[in-house]
């Protein structure tokens, strides 16, 4: 079987270098090409001395050139729509790990892999333990009324709060149907100190060096709290969910949000 053709953008950040290394380890896929938005080279050496990749700053070009299968998208929220768009228009499958997103970004991404019945994947999280903490907090949403979420990343984090904390939120209020019981502060000496507050959760933003990605989601309840805490430690934890979107996307023809619904197809 012919290894899957990948083409990497945001080719000097972290998670892109990453995606890199893990397409070179395996096989099974074929790092193809890279984007990088202000490159002047045309080729780029892959780690491990795994040889060279063409190398450019023109998405279009490269797809043109190349003809991958999935182009995996690490950069920003700005500009991964554009990316997307670029990809759509040369008949390749996005995955997209970028966080922050909006609905109107997601929605047009929808539509796109719809008219030209492609498959593509947007997951905030590839980390298998963050998807699985996500499923729990869903589960025990149904049974307290108070919830708290406090996410903790590097301090080269732009967005807060991270994709991965509203993605929980959302889907503990849609399991309960309705809002949490928020206790707000009679007086806050600092502004903010109750956290961002979606339907009643507190989300909290912590930015600190040497944190990856780590997540708790704390239920309370009369005389108890359940604590469900999630941590990425090394860059290296989203790889397997990376690899995973990269081989579904292929059997897809519609967008899917969240690795959750490909997880759990591929447990069943
Ligand atoms: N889904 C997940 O599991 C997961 C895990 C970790 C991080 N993330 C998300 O992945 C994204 C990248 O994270 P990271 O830690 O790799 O960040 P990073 O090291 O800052 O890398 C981002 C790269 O994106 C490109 N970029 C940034 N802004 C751009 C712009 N305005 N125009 C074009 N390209 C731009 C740049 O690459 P070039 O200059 O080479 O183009 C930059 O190096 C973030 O949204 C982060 O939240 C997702």
């Amino acid at each position: 079987v012919a290894p899957i053709k990948v083409v990497v953008t945001g080719a000097s950040g972290k998670m892109s270098r990453e995606t890199l290394a893990a397409l070179t380890r395996d096989p099974a896929f074929d790092p193809a090409g890279a984007v990088s938005r202000a490159t002047r080279e045309e080729y780029l050496s892959l780690p491990n001395g795994a040889g060279l990749i063409p190398y450019s700053s023109d998405l279009g070009a490269m797809l043109t050139r190349v003809r991958p299968d999935v182009m995996v998208d690490f950069t920003n929220a700005g500009v991964a729509l554009d990316y997307a768009r670029t990809a759509f228009a040369h008949g390749v499958r996005p995955v997209i790990g970028t966080s922050a997103l909006d609905d109107r970004q997601v929605a047009e991404i929808r539509s796109l892999a719809e008219q030209h019945r492609l498959g593509a994947i947007i997951a905030p999280n590839f980390a298998l333990g963050a998807v699985l903490m996500q499923l729990m907090a869903r589960t025990a949403a149904r049974y307290y009324d108070h919830a708290e979420v406090i996410e903790f990343h590097h301090d080269g984090k732009k967005d807060s709060p991270s994709g991965t904390a509203v993605a929980t939120a959302r889907l503990m209020r849609e399991a309960r149907g309705r809002d949490f019981t928020r206790p707000e502060s009679e007086r806050e000496a600092v502004a903010g100190a109750r956290a961002a507050n979606h339907g009643g959760i507190g989300l909290h933003s912590v930015r600190l060096p040497g944190l990856v990605a780590h997540q708790e989601v704390i239920f309370g309840g009369p005389g108890e709290t359940l604590t469900i805490r999630h941590d990425s430690i090394d860059r290296v934890s989203f790889m397997p969910g990376v690899l995973l979107a990269v081989r579904a996307v292929r059997n897809l023809d519609h967008l899917v949000v969240g690795l959750e619904s490909i997880l759990l197809e591929g447990a069943s």
